[in-house]
């Protein structure tokens, strides 16, 4: 059996001393190799189970997995008679390590280890030396689409797209913060059949259009809106703007001209709010996909997956009511066929092994439906991970409903992967009325007005705050512009992603601009604070951080806060498993606690300890940073 070969303590390996992952890899890392030893026929279909521990008394980190494998062994000829020697059995194989001080053995086998002091020290200077970028979690992943931000042409941007601005950014950074390169893809909805009555009415208002620059159209949204108005009342016009459709899609020079025209100007808003935002995107609209559309519906006709029904083509999914349309009864190709041929081009020509998808949850069945397809056309199944990623356990991923498709698994090591298509939904932002946030009763918040507004609120206060100080004169006015900006558009950004973005969330700007509580304010002060700490001591820290060995980790709230430090990359990993920024929030939060605990029970400045705890200072700041840059919020050195 399994038991027996447990107790050669021979086997037992030092592992290489692993620097790259996060704390909870390079645990499970160890635990991996404890299991080879101690369950060698077993071992290769275990995932390690390592997490934070939940209470800090017994430990920092535990392993779950002597359950699971008692069950598995019991009665199996095996030596082992509960789930507790089991446990103690991993314990006693996990090798040789400089990571853990103490491992002991909690209730039905419960691993606890107790990290080790001097490691911790040394993980805080290598962030100090090298930066938080050997830190990275290891994805089993090279290259990822998000589609996020996502706008219509022509209608207007609304705080939906706001908050898929702001989710799908950050989701995007923290899969570039470990080295997955990221396509962003700007999904913009370009080729509607909206665009017949615009086209239309330019022709028909402008004859002239063409020399008239973007003067033609004026203001996009009430050009749009008046367009709409005539096409209700109008069947005459109606008609001739579906006749317009059918030329722009057939091609016509002028038609094509116009349609530019006006997405240009479109552009050119959603731009204004990027710059704003400091959000990259590439914009990929609908238009690009269109061409694609006939003979991804062919493929997907050859396999049998289509069916006529009234008129139009359709797939019917499994466990859904409505099919999925993917061409109308008038031939037209709609939002589905548009999705279906973008997911081709993204998995086959761009290679993505995921794609990610930022609504709201709205449209959670369209995109469960259109992954649906994708899964019953065979799609998912062909791209081969090389097998170079290890130590990916299986219950990284939650069942949150929003995630679709795999249902957010990643996979086993070295096993043919499939893509993974996962819909990252959200909830509605809500005025104080408890209803669809809008500025007044009928209009749509103006998303550009809205920053501006956060902005120069952020500005009256920080102004308010230095005067108070009698600080004012040592600011100039680009320095306070910068600060207002970092401070209300951060403000904006965190009060969206603090919140389990499946929720609704009140949007107010007394909450989010509130010095105290979880807001981007007051962390950008605590992080200001930080700054301010080190730049009175007079210490030169790039002398101290040259120095090796000055970090020392003594009374237990420094080591309380070493830790949470050092769990920075696993808080990363997990909130990417289940592309929750809110968990980046949280740990951000959290860690300003846990500095505050420290700085009012140990003295700095002029202590015995002054130097390493300026470093453990620095190494705050910039996870801080780190996190900020993270979220998209501009770190403040002072405030
Ligand atoms: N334009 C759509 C909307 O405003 C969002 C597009 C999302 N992306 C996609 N591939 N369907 O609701």
């Amino acid at each position: 059996g399994d038991g027996d070969s447990a107790a050669s303590a021979q086997q037992i390996k030092a592992v290489e001393f692993v620097k790259d992952g996060s704390v909870r890899q390079l645990l499970s890392e160890l635990v991996a190799e404890s299991l080879k030893t101690t369950f060698p026929d077993l071992a290769k279909n275990v995932a390690p189970v390592v997490v934070p521990c939940n209470n800090a008394a017994f430990g920092d980190y535990q392993c779950n997995n002597a359950m699971a494998l008692f069950a598995q062994v019991k009665g199996k000829n095996s030596n082992f008679k509960n789930p507790r020697a089991v446990g103690e059995a991993i314990m006693k194989n996990l090798p040789e390590t400089p990571l853990i001080e103490t491992t002991s053995i909690a209730g039905p086998g419960f691993i606890n280890i107790k990290l080790s002091k001097s490691w911790l020290e040394q993980r805080l200077e290598m962030i100090l030396q090298d930066g938080l970028n050997s830190w990275a979690p290891v994805l089993p992943v090279k290259r990822v689409v998000v589609d996020f931000s996502s706008p219509n042409i022509a209608k207007e941007m609304h705080v939906g797209h706001l908050r898929s601005t702001i989710i799908g950014d950050c989701i995007s950074r923290m899969y570039e913060f470990c080295k997955v390169e990221v396509l962003r893809r700007n999904h913009v909805g370009d080729w509607g059949t909206q665009f017949g009555m615009l086209i239309q009415s330019l022709f028909e208002q402008n004859p002239d259009w063409m020399n008239q620059g973007d003067q033609a159209i004026g203001d996009l949204q009430n050009f749009y809106k008046a367009a709409k108005v005539r096409f209700d009342q109008d069947p005459e016009f109606k008609e001739r703007a579906q006749q317009a459709v059918v030329r722009l899609q057939g091609g016509d020079e002028q038609s094509r001209l116009a349609w530019k025209r006006i997405c240009e100007i479109s552009r050119k808003e959603f731009q204004e709010i990027y710059d704003k935002l400091h959000v990259q995107i590439e914009e990929k609209g609908e238009s690009f996909y269109n061409p694609l559309i006939p003979s991804v519906l062919d493929q997907l006709n050859e396999k049998g997956l289509t069916e006529m029904s009234e008129g139009a083509l359709c797939i019917f999914v499994p466990g859904h009511n409505v099919p999925l349309i993917v061409r109308k009864s008038d031939g037209g190709f709609n939002y589905a066929s548009t999705d279906l041929a973008a997911l081709w081009y993204r998995m086959k020509t761009e290679k993505a092994e995921h794609v990610i998808y930022v609504t709201d949850v709205g449209q959670s069945s369209h995109f469960a439906m259109v992954f649906k397809a994708a899964e019953m056309a065979g799609w998912l199944e062909e791209v081969q991970d090389d097998g170079d990623v290890e130590g990916r356990d299986e219950d990284g991923a939650s069942g949150y409903a929003a995630v679709a498709a795999n249902n957010g698994k990643l996979e086993g090591k070295k096993e043919k992967s499939k893509v993974q298509l996962r819909h990252v939904g959200f909830g509605l932002v809500l005025g104080s009325d408890g209803k669809r946030f809008r500025t007044r009763s009928t209009e749509v918040v103006r998303l550009a007005d809205l920053l501006d507004e956060a902005k120069n609120r952020s500005q009256v206060e920080i102004r308010q705050r230095l005067e108070e100080r009698g600080d004012l004169k040592n600011w100039t006015e680009e320095e306070m512009e910068h600060a207002a900006k970092a401070v209300g558009y951060g403000a904006v950004k965190y009060a969206d992603l603090k919140v389990n973005r499946l929720t609704n969330y009140t949007f107010s700007f007394e909450q989010m601009l509130d010095t105290r509580g979880n807001t981007a304010v007051y962390l950008l002060y605590a992080h200001a604070r930080i700054c301010s700490i080190i730049r009175k001591s007079g210490k030169d820290v790039e002398e101290l951080v040259s120095e090796a060995g000055v970090l020392r980790l003594e009374h237990p709230m420094e080591r309380q806060l070493a830790l949470c430090l050092v769990r920075f990359s696993d808080v990363v990993e997990s909130a990417i498993n289940d592309l929750l920024p809110n968990q980046v929030c949280e740990y951000l939060y959290d860690l300003s606690c846990k500095f505050t605990d420290f700085y009012s029970t140990c003295n700095v400045i002029g202590s015995p300890e002054e130097r390493s705890r300026l470093l453990i200072c620095e190494v705050t700041a910039r996870v801080m940073r780190m996190c900020f840059q993270l979220l998209g919020i501009t770190p403040l050195y002072r405030l």
